[in-house]
């Protein structure tokens, strides 16, 4: 298994910084906010309050509830405590659904680009992965695309909307169709909700969770506090599945991480509790990255040899260098080279998410250092008219 590329280009950056160069890190999958201060008091609460021991594998009983309730409040979804599994981020829940569904030589399937460690779940648990080609559809995966895909050891398709690396929503109706798809087959779903509330009007945040419980029952959504709420250094996210599925993840967690940190769980039960605040923190962070985005892609379509389509959510600019492709450049890869030893700027190459020709530029950054990068940009590669 390779490390992540995401991680090693974060890496880059941080090495360089440590030796005193000046650089435009847009490679970052991270939120430049700080944890809404709101949440912060509320972990100092329940350290007060002396939750500084084990919990539940599954949770808290308050963080399972406040889940349930917080969806059914936002999202108008119906599901029970019991189906809730805290883990300790949205990766560790993606985990712990892979490998409690997986047998070795089950087919997954995994549409492209894809973020990537979706295939290296698939690999770490024997299965195989069936990767799905969506540039046709502007990298909206759709039902048909998935039903073409299917084989007869299908066992799991992994899905990710809004959607790291392309920014790209799957509309909430054509979502029921390839879950319907789906259960028609016996397939399961794995959807990595952890970009939820980044969509951008009119583009929806929409939860399979809300699905109708036929639906559902396929469905395990993998949830994080992560991006949502500048938390990414908390580690905390959670599942919610059938109670089958959920009690096989909770039995594998109790074998690995136990839980995630108690007055975590805690400070973010309380968050949801606290629907309001939280709702509002979230809105005035999605305002702010809304705002880059709609400077940033026309401003990288002025640079010569970039094409980008407008993302209608997460924080990712995925860019087409292919124009760029020929003598002097052979890869996306020799472009982000150059971009990182002539103007100090890190960026991810699609390579790692099943997409040479595209690089990521992420936009959880300042406008200042997104003003600064596209200046490095155009200079380097010339402007066009
Ligand atoms: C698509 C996607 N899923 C999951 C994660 C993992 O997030 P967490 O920090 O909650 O583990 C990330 C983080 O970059 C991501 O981009």
């Amino acid at each position: 298994m390779q490390g992540s590329s995401t991680l090693i280009a974060a890496k880059v950056a941080a090495d360089m910084r440590a030796e005193g160069i000046d650089v435009i890190d847009l490679s970052v999958g991270e939120p430049d906010f700080d944890t809404p201060e709101f949440i912060k008091q509320y972990a100092w609460e329940a350290l007060e309050k002396g939750l500084t021991k084990y919990t539940p594998s599954a949770g808290m009983r308050e963080f399972q509830e406040s889940i349930t309730s917080f969806y059914a409040r936002r999202f108008g979804a119906s599901f029970s405590p019991t189906e809730v599994a805290a883990a300790c981020g949205g990766k560790q829940a993606l985990f712990n659904a892979a490998c409690s569904l997986l047998d070795p030589g089950d087919d997954v399937m995994i549409p492209k680009p894809y973020w990537v460690t979706f295939p290296a779940i698939a690999t770490f648990c024997n299965a195989k992965c069936v990767f799905i080609e969506t540039e046709a559809t502007n990298f909206i995966l759709t039902a048909d695309q998935v039903a073409a895909a299917i084989t007869p050891q299908t066992k799991l398709l992994i899905i990710n909307s809004p959607n790291n690396p392309t920014g790209r929503v799957i509309p909430p109706d054509e979502m029921q169709r390839i879950v319907g798809i789906c259960a028609e087959h016996g397939v399961y779903v794995l959807t990595d909700e952890c970009y939820l509330f980044f969509a951008y009007p009119p583009a929806e945040a929409f939860t399979s969770a809300s699905l109708p419980p036929e639906l559902r029952q396929y469905v395990c959504v993998a949830g994080s506090f992560s991006k949502t709420y500048a938390m990414t250094g908390w580690r905390i996210g959670y599942t919610i599945a059938n109670e089958t599925w959920a009690q096989a993840m909770v039995k594998l967690q109790t074998h690995s991480a136990t839980h995630p940190t108690s007055f975590v769980q805690y400070a973010c039960a309380k968050a949801m509790q606290d629907a309001d605040a939280t709702i509002s923190a979230v809105n005035s962070m999605t305002s702010e990255y809304e705002r880059r985005k709609n400077w940033l892609i026309p401003a990288l379509n002025g640079v010569n040899g970039l094409k980008c389509a407008m993302p209608e959510g997460a924080f990712y600019a995925f860019v087409d260098v292919r124009e760029m492709l020929g003598d002097r450049f052979a890869t996306s890869a020799d472009i982000a080279d150059l971009l990182l030893r002539e103007a100090n700027i890190v960026v991810t190459d699609g390579a790692g998410f099943g997409a040479d020709g595209y690089i990521r530029f992420s936009y959880a950054t300042s406008m200042e250092n997104l003003e600064r990068a596209v200046d490095k940009m155009k200079a380097i590669f010339s402007v066009t008219a």
